[in-house]
């Protein structure tokens, strides 16, 4: 006989101690994260050799999970919440933001519908528009949370597919002139993968190329617009990149949407790092013309503190937007009128809680704390920019306006010789344990990335990361 009482959930005692213990958990670790090497030791296949293959077929207690985390997950990681993790563009899983995760996981909402959770619904809306104040974006504009900055570029291109006015949504994309896209040479491959996910394709995503300071090249543009008009094809979007993934260069913002009302395209500005900048007056010149945008991506999981997962997608046209994705069917009807149901605004239905974690960021740093943190990062990058034009041994590969400085050490020889050497340099940096850099390529050289964005790196972690390569290129030049 089956038991009439259901068999259900851990019982509440023993979650509360399990959550007490996971709590110390999660705070020693934001302790200890700076003893660890950045980059963890193991090798391809080592934890999943620590994985029973076949899953339990008996309860495991809590002990038990906790026990393996701290032995086989934690170790084994790249510590992204590590203050010497200066690779990519750095992040941070900061308290607050951490607190607010925990509580939307306990809550477990699923926010499609204003119906579905209210609070989830309305404390986005009102955060999003906290954030768009601090952007001093006009207020039209209305953000929503998706997971990340590619998933939002794709939604802003189906909104300017949409745009469009050919009714894609309906017909689909047969028989239409091939549909254009514009970005620079230097825009993050969420773009491609937006024209491959919207059936767009790669052949009509124009890269266009970039000037001296790696910003899209307006001229170059109007060339290759007017081309493409000439040929047949339907430009419909133009995207420009506040701080680019390679060197945070800000393309042309204030000109390139004068193009995009000219030529009737939607202007998206993918923000995703450097628009967190825009919070401070000082850097918002930098940002000129954002305000010119339909779309702007930004990212708080990049550099406003926020956990992995949050991205805002700024539009001054909603309406666009939910055109290109609403549908209700009748198990979605809800009587309420006047609300806001979130999944009428991309492809996802249920969406997580994730306006929790960024009010709690705002609130518990305040716009001002926020402000004083991304300047300290901007002054202490710019400080390691003077050590690297101060060594004959190195040059500054780009301007570095925010947190991230592209550099490179220039030993005498071939350029290829030179690449190879800067490759040895950061697997020889990043091999020593307590800083963690990137790279990538400009104009074909290879070059060093050293990107600030952790609130527990201190100026010490800077100078740590440039001794470390002012030692390991004297090794390699031995
Ligand atoms: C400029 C830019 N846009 C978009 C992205 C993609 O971000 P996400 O990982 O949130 O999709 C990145 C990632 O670094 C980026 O640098």
């Amino acid at each position: 006989m089956p038991p009439s009482e259901p068999l259900g959930d851990w019982p509440n005692p023993n979650f509360r101690a399990a959550a007490h213990r996971t709590a110390d958990l999660v705070a020693d670790y934001l302790q200890r994260v700076p003893q660890y090497p950045v980059l963890g030791a193991c090798k391809p296949g080592d934890v999943a050799a620590q994985l029973p293959a076949a899953p339990p077929e008996h309860a495991e207690p809590a002990e038990a999970l906790l026990a393996d985390y701290a032995r086989i997950i934690e170790p084994n990681l790249t510590h992204w919440n590590h203050p010497g993790f200066l690779a990519y563009f750095s992040i941070t899983g900061s308290g607050p933001g951490i607190l607010g995760e925990w509580l939307a996981a306990g809550l477990n909402v699923n926010a499609m519908l204003w119906r579905t959770s209210p609070a989830a619904t309305e404390l986005e809306e009102r955060v999003c528009d906290w954030l768009r104040q601090m952007l001093v974006l006009p207020s039209e504009f209305q953000g929503h949370l998706n997971d990340t900055a590619s998933i939002s570029t794709m939604l802003a291109l189906a909104a300017a597919r949409e745009a469009a006015g050919l009714d894609v949504r309906t017909h689909g994309l047969a028989g239409l002139p091939p549909l254009t896209v514009y970005c620079s040479d230097q825009a993050h491959s969420s773009v491609d993968k937006a024209a491959i996910a919207l059936g767009l394709g790669l052949d009509q995503l124009r890269r266009i190329p970039c000037d001296a300071a790696f910003r899209l090249d307006v001229s170059a543009l109007e060339r290759v617009l007017a081309a493409d008009r000439a040929a047949g094809k339907r430009p419909i979007a133009l995207v420009a990149t506040a701080g680019t993934t390679s060197t945070t260069s800000v393309d042309p913002l204030r000109a390139l949407g004068e193009i995009a009302r000219r030529e009737n395209l939607w202007y998206h500005i993918d923000a995703a790092y450097a628009g967190s900048a825009a919070i401070c007056p000082e850097f918002r010149a930098l940002l000129d013309g954002l305000e010119l945008a339909d779309s702007v991506v930004t990212n708080p999981h990049k550099w406003l503190f926020t956990p992995v997962d949050c991205s805002v997608l700024f539009t001054r046209k909603p309406g666009v937007l939910k055109a290109a994705f609403a549908l209700t069917p009748e198990y979605l009807r809800s009587a309420e009128t006047g609300v806001t149901n979130l999944n009428e605004y991309g492809v996802q239905l249920g969406r997580r809680f994730r306006a929790l974690k960024l009010w709690f960021v705002i609130r518990a740093f305040g716009a001002e704390g926020l402000r004083a943190r991304i300047r300290q990062h901007v002054q202490w990058a710019s400080e390691f920019r003077s050590w690297v034009e101060a060594d004959p041994g190195f040059e500054v590969c780009a301007p570095s306006p925010f947190s991230t400085v592209c550099f490179r050490a220039v030993p005498p020889g071939t350029p290829e010789a030179q690449d190879r050497f800067n490759a040895t340099l950061l697997e020889s940096v990043n091999a020593a344990g307590p800083v963690f850099l990137s790279h990538t390529k400009l104009r074909d050289r290879y070059v060093l990335r050293l990107a600030i964005g952790n609130l527990r790196t201190t100026l010490a972690h800077v100078l740590q990361a440039w001794t470390l390569i002012g030692e390991a290129a004297k090794k390699l030049n031995a």
